[in-house]
């Protein structure tokens, strides 16, 4: 599979602003700097969804649909400093940098969602396959939640108060993770395992789910007030069975390729692995979407542990994974540097997820105990260890030239 080079660009930027997310992580967790406040916890999840996954999935996305060019590649470097701005402005606290920084980076992404959109035109809708659709609609779906997200920001940033009749963070977070993310992992997951090239009937239906469960979801955060009590309760039930419905799907297309993967070494396994998180991730969200309906508007009731969990369990289990597979393919004809650094990457981010989510199910979150009191700091440092090693080993390689391709020796 060849790869552009405004891929690799995408990657190498998206790695550098993960450093930030990490470092933030590991305070998180240890707490030695004493709880963290909320904007610094806001930088900690927006450089992770906006600078490292969204990053990725630009990446990914001029991969998938063959881009090339000077221009994409100056593309690239633009999106990630308008990304990596509105991460500061998010530290920052300032409402009004916020406001104005959160409206560069949703042209950002309305820019790479039309250049996939276009790409697929030009090649004929009624022809795209699964993974080409499945990242279609997954960043239709984060225009959207951008778009609910950019209004928090104008709102806010013009010196007003949220609207009481409508959950519009509630709104934005439900599209992020319940329909963009897990779009997109479908369909990178299945491109990277089997190759893609096939438009099923099942594939078909996959979509349609995702997409629509999604949506759904986010809707019903936007209209909640306006509708009477059952239907408040009713819709993001099912929108959560939809969501699983398509995620079953996934499972059943993609299980036996995942399965057939190489544990010991390479790339394939951190892609099949996310499989297993993308099944996961639905089941927990399921759970929190029902304890949010019983909890009638009162968040204090909803489980901190598992709401952090769900976070993780998306972003480092299932996307952290199909991007360092993703990279671990595309740097494949460069020399490899350290590469006893993969299997520790592989295991120590995987158990270290692991034992995370085992821990905030358990013991529950560990955000404001007293420094290394929670099991919590010494599970997800695992993690972030191993992720800031998966980003120092992949920035060298990245940065490396391809090797020639060694002529044949002479009979
Ligand atoms: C242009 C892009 C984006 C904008 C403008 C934006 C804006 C916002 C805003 C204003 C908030 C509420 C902050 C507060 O509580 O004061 C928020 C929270 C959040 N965002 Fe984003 N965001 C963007 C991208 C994303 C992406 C790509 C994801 C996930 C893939 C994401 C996931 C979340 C989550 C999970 C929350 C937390 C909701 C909660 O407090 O429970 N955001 N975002
Ligand atoms: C893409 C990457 C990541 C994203 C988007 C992300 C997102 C989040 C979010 C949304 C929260 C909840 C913050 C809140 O209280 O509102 C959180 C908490 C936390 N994150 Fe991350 N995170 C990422 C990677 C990491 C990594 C690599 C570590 C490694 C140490 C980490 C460690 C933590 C810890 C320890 C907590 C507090 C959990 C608790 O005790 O309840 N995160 N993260």
């Amino acid at each position: 599979m060849g790869y552009p080079a405004a891929t690799t660009r995408a990657f190498q930027y998206g790695l550098f602003i993960f450093t930030l997310t990490a470092l933030l992580g590991l305070a998180n967790a240890t707490q030695l700097f004493g709880a963290l406040d909320r904007n610094t916890l806001l930088t900690h999840l927006h450089s992770g969804t906006l600078g490292w996954i969204t990053m990725g999935v630009i990446g990914l996305s001029i991969w998938m649909f063959g881009g090339s060019g000077a221009t994409l590649a100056r593309n690239v470097m633009l999106s990630a400093i308008a990304t990596a701005a509105y991460v500061l402005a998010f530290w920052s606290g300032n409402f009004q940098a916020r406001a104005i920084f959160g409206t560069i980076e949703l042209l950002v992404i309305l820019y790479w969602w039309w250049f996939a959109v276009s790409r697929g035109l030009a090649e004929g809708f009624g022809r795209l396959d699964i993974p080409k659709l499945s990242v279609i609609f997954g960043l239709t779906t984060l225009v959207i939640g951008s778009t609910v997200g950019v209004t928090v920001q104008i709102i806010l940033g013009t010196g007003n108060q949220l609207p009481t009749t409508t959950d519009l963070v509630g709104a934005h977070a439900a599209a992020q993770v319940g329909g963009y993310l897990i779009l997109v992992a479908a369909g990178v997951i299945e491109w990277q395992l089997t190759g893609g090239g096939k438009r099923t009937a099942a594939g078909l239906v996959q979509v349609a789910l995702l997409f629509v469960g999604g949506l759904i979801l986010s809707v019903s955060q936007l209209i909640a007030s306006q509708l009477p009590a059952q239907a408040q309760q009713a819709l993001p039930g099912i929108a959560t069975l939809l969501t699983l419905a398509g995620a079953i799907v996934v499972v059943f297309r993609v299980g036996r390729a995942a399965v057939g993967v190489s544990w010991t070494e390479g790339a394939k396994r951190h892609i099949a692995v996310a499989t297993g998180y993308l099944l996961l991730g639905v089941v927990l969200f399921g759970l929190l979407v029902q304890q949010f309906i019983a909890a009638q508007g009162d968040p204090s009731k909803v489980s901190i542990g598992l709401l952090h969990s769900v976070d993780h369990v998306y972003f480092v289990g299932l996307m952290t994974n199909i991007i360092f597979g993703a990279i671990l393919v595309a740097s494949a004809d460069r020399p490899r540097v350290w590469p006893w650094a993969d299997n520790v990457i592989f295991w120590g981010l995987n158990l270290g997820i692991a034992s995370f989510v085992a821990v905030l199910l358990t013991q529950g979150s560990g955000e404001g105990a007293k420094p290394f009191a929670s099991y919590v700091a010494y599970t997800a440092p695992i993690m972030g260890l191993s992720a800031l090693l998966g980003i120092v080993t992949f920035s060298m390689r990245l940065m490396a030239s391809p090797q020639m391709m060694r002529a044949p020796a002479p009979a």
